[in-house]
């Protein structure tokens, strides 16, 4: 038998209960299990009948419906809410979102609309679930086979990226023994060679990509690497800027499939601009470092790359990285904190004499100035993303509760 739709009404006005279940009932995968005029008999109801699907009304007397769904998020969260409101405002879209919500529809709608919307919001409730019950299994039963992807991103450039990036693989190999790969993914402008005093020869993405498109075996992997001194594999940009044309996201995708079956880490230093490429990495990540500064316009495109992030569904494994922290140029972190809507989860302080001394000599800091605040800042990042990894995701979860938002459309 194929799977019915079950869904809960909410509203309290009788006739639009009445109408809502007359239009559902022309539905072949729609079952109406339920009708509450309330948000407090919502709330009783959906806990009692476990419904896929809750249509709730914004305004209702005594609790409306943004509150119910808060609640709903915690106490129902297999139920997906499509809020319906009279007003079609963004201030009421972003509310409902922020509560949890899936899906809005603006009233008067037509039954097409309403149908589309409850098994839009279904067939996602059901896709996360998958996804939740296959990553929980390969975590329990095949963790030991795929290691964890960091992709360290930023939608502003000069923030800090590479240093965060190439300091975090080594401090995880010298300090957390870890088997880590750094993937240099800034393909045109890379500059992770410099960083780690490397010489790309004929070993790069580049080599790599057109290896994979000519029918290579994605085992051949290891061989396009560099092995930096402190023990990291590097896959390197390529050398010339014209060469990245070559390098495609279904490309990519293959070499960080097959890096993540081989080391236990896999940080990707990423550009600071939306594509495909950029796209297709941030899908694959488990954790995505997105890194800001405290400044204005820093500050402005994590909001809006926020935005997006949370479209795409990213939103539960971002970790806010802030960077040259100490530099508050006027800018308090509470502020930024409160502009953006969430926490920072790490901090990095600045200390231009070990980072440019580190640059300068192609070494990183962490290994030429162990002992330095911004060294212990990283080690401590890296500590979070690998080590204690579950518990980091606990710790975000936590703060983020009531806040899932739309999924990806
Ligand atoms: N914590 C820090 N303290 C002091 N200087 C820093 C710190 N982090 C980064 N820098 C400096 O800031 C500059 C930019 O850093 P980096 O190249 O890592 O940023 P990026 O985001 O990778 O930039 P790009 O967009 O060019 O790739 C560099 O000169 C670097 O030495
Ligand atoms: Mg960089």
């Amino acid at each position: 038998m194929a799977d019915r739709i079950r869904v809960l009404i909410v509203d309290d006005i009788l006739e639009t209960r009445d109408h809502l279940a007359k239009l559902l009932g022309f539905e072949s995968d729609v079952d109406v299990v339920g009708m509450a005029p309330s948000g407090e008999e919502a709330i009783a109801q959906a806990t009692k009948l476990l419904p896929d699907v809750i249509l709730m009304d914004i305004n209702m007397p005594d609790m409306d419906g943004i509150t119910a769904t808060e609640r709903l998020s915690s106490q129902v969260p297999t139920a997906g809410v499509v809020m319906m409101s009279v007003q079609g405002e963004a201030d009421y879209l972003r509310r409902s979102m922020l509560a949890g919500a899936r899906e809005f529809l603006v009233k008067p709608f037509s039954s097409d609309e309403l149908t589309a919307s409850i098994r839009q919001v279904y067939s996602r409730e059901k896709e996360e679930a998958g996804r939740a019950v296959v990553t929980a299994a390969a975590r329990n039963a095949g963790s030991a086979e795929l290691g964890t992807v960091v992709a360290v991103f930023s939608p502003k450039g000069g923030v800090g990226r590479t240093t965060i990036a190439v300091n975090l693989a080594v401090v995880s190999v010298t300090e957390l023994n870890k088997k880590v790969v750094l993937v240099d993914g800034s393909f045109q402008f890379g500059d992770v060679a410099v960083l780690l005093n490397l010489d790309p020869k004929d070993k790069s993405m580049f080599e790599l990509v057109s290896n994979l498109e000519a029918g290579g075996d994605a085992d051949a992997v290891e061989t396009y690497t560099v092995t930096h001194s402190s023990g990291v594999r590097v896959i390197l940009a390529p050398p010339s800027p014209e060469m990245a044309d070559v390098i495609t996201s279904t490309g990519v995708k293959r070499v960080v499939e097959a890096l993540r079956q081989r080391y236990e880490l896999v940080v990707i230093d990423c550009a600071a601009w939306f594509n495909d490429i950029t796209l297709g990495i941030l899908d694959l990540a488990d954790i995505v470092l997105v890194v800001l500064t405290l400044e204005m316009t820093s500050i402005k495109n994590i909001r809006l790359f926020l935005e997006v992030a949370e479209t795409l569904g990213y939103q539960d494994k971002i970790r806010l990285v802030l960077n040259r922290a100490d530099t508050t140029l006027g800018i308090r972190l509470a502020d930024v904190e409160h502009s953006i809507g969430r926490k920072v989860d790490n901090t990095i302080v600045s200390d231009g004499r070990a980072v440019v001394y580190a640059l300068n000599r192609g070494v990183p800091f962490v290994l030429s100035n162990r002992e330095a605040q911004v060294s212990q800042d990283v080690l401590r990042l890296a500590t979070a993303v690998t080590g204690n990894r579950q518990s980091s995701e606990d710790d975000r979860k936590a703060t983020q509760k009531g806040k899932s938002l739309f999924a990806r459309r």
